[in-house]
């Protein structure tokens, strides 16, 4: 079966092409890209329409097993095919939590027989996340695991993260952090500053992620090893993470599209969608993460996908749950923010969605070269769209988003060489 997508503005960044051209597919991989003038089963006309390689997101929660009342395996599918994504890495933040290779072996089995997109599962660095006893590394990279996080909680003993890097460094894989000093974070809720205190809730200061990223750099310049960071947030961890790449430690960190667009002011009237840890910060953190997107300090864009139920939303700012859904909204968000805003070119954000995550966690993904898995996002740039949270295939509605207008629609997304979403024909 042979498919040629035609006429589209295909941007393969890995590759270096911007250019209008064809795309070819045969079964499940890329056969060519360039004019195609042979035989064709099947064409997509993607005339004034982008091309480029399906989106990898290293970082959502897809609740499964255990909290599938607000995610499941197969949800958390089509919620990535219908934001352009065809990868995703999923944290280990179930229950039971992905701390053995049971659980890996369930997750890489159930995501094979979905086959809407790739789940490579992260495994916990620790037993239950607890932050106690270490996970077992070695058996989890062969159950399929493509680095390792206690994300939703971060590693307190400084000594068990020694360890972890240690271990981790010996398998090549890197150990993936959600930095926050809980007793500077204790019982906040948003963003410690203004808003904070308008509404009396306990905040979350700028120091509880910063400070916790500058003792990790200190560990990490002495075991050596990767570490990357989730989700940084604010102008203080981007200046330390700077300053450790200077230094040429081996740090990366990702960045996510509501920390990128969205300030603390989405809170305002005690706005539970708009919870989410680390929280939405000020202006100035949000120039910043902009900024350090530019400059390629940000390494990879990572939504953080973190599908709630409407229980978990509808009640009280404190004791609502923390997250965004955030896999339909992602490249419109990105778009809009990011290059419309002229801060980054398209093809740099394509980069940052594609090819660059899949490096961070050596995912042989994210590039439309010869031979590679037919994994496919067509985009219609200029459509100009309002979100409405009811419409999301994710389980999850939880968005901050919701109402508001953004740039640049999915239309298609192909995964091995099969359509997994069609604008219009939602499945
Ligand atoms: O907002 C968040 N939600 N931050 C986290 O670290 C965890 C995540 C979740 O699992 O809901
Ligand atoms: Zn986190
Ligand atoms: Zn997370």
């Amino acid at each position: 079966m042979i498919t040629v997508i035609k006429g589209g503005r295909v941007i393969d960044p890995y590759n270096g092409k911007d250019e209008v051209t064809d795309v070819v597919v045969e079964g499940e991989r890329i056969k060519e890209v360039g004019p195609y003038k042979g035989r064709a089963d099947r064409i997509i006309d993607a005339r004034g329409k982008v091309v480029c390689p399906g989106f990898v997101d290293i970082h959502v929660h897809f609740r499964d097993p255990g909290f599938t009342q607000k995610e499941d395996l197969y949800s958390g599918s089509k919620a990535a095919a219908r934001g352009g994504f065809t990868t995703v890495c999923c944290m280990p933040n179930t229950n039971p939590v992905n701390d053995n290779a049971l659980v890996s072996h369930y997750i890489v089995k159930k995501a094979k027989e979905i086959d809407l997109c790739d789940i490579f599962p992260i495994g916990a660095i620790t037993k239950g996340e607890r932050g106690e006893e270490l996970v077992e590394f070695y058996t989890m990279k062969n159950a399929g695991c493509v680095a390792f996080s206690d994300d939703g909680m971060p590693v307190r003993n400084a000594f068990v993260l020694k360890q972890a890097l240690t271990y981790s460094k010996s398998l090549n894989l890197p150990i993936t952090l959600h930095e926050e000093d809980v007793n500077l974070s204790a019982g906040g809720v948003i963003n410690e500053g203004y808003y904070s205190t308008k509404m009396g809730l306990a905040g979350i200061p700028n120091c509880s992620e910063s400070a916790m990223i500058a003792r990790d750099v200190e560990i990490l310049k002495h075991t050596g090893g990767h570490i990357h960071i989730c989700h940084v947030s604010t102008k203080e961890s981007i200046k330390i993470i700077e300053r450790a790449k200077e230094e040429e430690l081996h740090i990366t960190c990702e960045a996510t599209p509501h920390h990128l667009s969205l300030t603390e002011e989405e809170t305002d009237g005690f706005n539970t969608y708009a919870k989410v840890n680390p929280p939405l910060r000020t202006e100035e953190d949000v120039k910043s993460l902009q900024e350090a997107v530019k400059n390629g300090i940000v390494d990879a864009l990572a939504t953080d996908h973190a599908p709630h139920d409407e229980k978990s939303k509808e009640t009280t700012m404190s004791k609502a749950a923390f997250g965004i859904s955030g896999l339909e909204t992602a490249f419109a968000v990105l778009n809009t923010y990011l290059v419309e805003k002229k801060i980054i070119s398209l093809p740099e954000l394509i980069a940052l969605m594609t090819y660059k995550p899949s490096t961070i966690y050596h995912l042989p993904r994210g590039t439309l070269s010869k031979g590679k898995l037919a994994n496919i996002t067509i985009i219609d740039l200029n459509k100009e769209w309002m979100v409405n949270r009811k419409e999301f295939v994710s389980k999850g509605k939880n968005t901050p988003f919701h109402n508001k207008n953004l740039k640049g629609q999915i239309c298609y997304t192909m995964y091995k060489g099969k359509i997994t979403y069609e604008r219009g024909n939602d499945f």
